[in-house]
């Protein structure tokens, strides 16, 4: 079995209200999420169903707050900061202190996570492998971060960074993005368009009259609940990242 890599993860608290500057327990909680979503250790997994089961992925990467920050001093992993914006954008501004925000640590170091109060009911976006180290990583909204404190149903069980770190490690949406488009993984079955809610399978889309959509995949729009597996497939290309010439290997 291949090695697990752990990717030291800081955590960007950004705060209004007193509400929004989260406990270290529900970070912690957001944390313990993201290392069985990627292991393959969620409980949940077991409601695969059998037509999709011997695809669910253990994608093998662990995640920890860092220890020691960009200086080598040691850290909590955690940084807050309380702000006067009320509502933050998909801007970037929350990723720069000359905007109001918290700076990136060195991104070929760190995962960064930055929880602020995202608007317009955006739970969370992230940015590609390739792009600026200064604004890379991802940004989840504060309701929609961890599985205990303030994080809110149906988006409360952590789900919502779990996507987004897909995205982080070059995954797409499971639709592809069009309609019964390509999401470049060959072990996805092709699907028409976004999943919400909880389907019942299967689900039949794009001319796929086996098993349909695999709805219950981290890269669709299933409520948290719904969701709870990555693939093989998916797996193998997030892991490219880390192999010599990846876009990720310094981790
Ligand atoms: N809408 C967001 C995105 O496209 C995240 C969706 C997360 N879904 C969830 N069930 N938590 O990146
Ligand atoms: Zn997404
Ligand atoms: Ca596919």
């Amino acid at each position: 079995t291949a090695a697990t890599l752990t990717i030291p993860v800081v955590v960007h608290v950004l705060y209004n209200t007193t509400a929004q500057n989260i406990s270290d327990a529900q970070i912690a909680s957001q944390i313990a999420v993201m290392n069985e979503d990627f292991q393959k250790l969620n409980a949940d997994v077991s409601k695969t169903p059998s037509a999709f089961a011997g695809l669910a992925a253990n994608v093998n990467i662990a995640f920890a707050l860092a220890q020691r920050d960009p200086n080598g001093l040691a850290t909590t992993g955690i940084e807050r900061k309380s702000t006067t914006v009320t509502g933050w954008g998909t801007d970037d501004k929350m990723k720069s202190t000359t905007t109001g925000g918290l700076n990136a640590w060195n991104s070929g170091s760190y995962l960064n996570i930055w929880v602020c109060n995202l608007s317009g009911g955006i739970l969370g976006y992230a940015q590609f492998p390739g792009g600026a180290a200064s604004t890379d990583g991802i940004v989840i909204r504060t309701t929609a971060f961890g599985r205990n404190g303030s994080a809110a149903a149906p988006f409360n069980l952590g789900r919502t960074a779990t996507h987004e770190v897909g995205h982080w490690l070059n995954l797409r949406h499971i639709w592809g993005d069009a309609s019964c488009g390509n999401d470049l993984v060959s072990d996805t079955p092709t699907q028409q368009t976004s999943n919400t809610g909880c389907p019942a399978f299967p689900k039949r889309t794009c001319g796929n009259t086996t098993n349909g959509d695999m709805f219950m995949n981290f890269m669709d729009y299933t409520d948290d609940a719904c969701m709870y597996m990555f693939s093989t497939g998916q797996s193998s290309r997030m892991n490219a990242l880390f192999a010599t010439g990846g876009a990720r290997v310094s981790l």
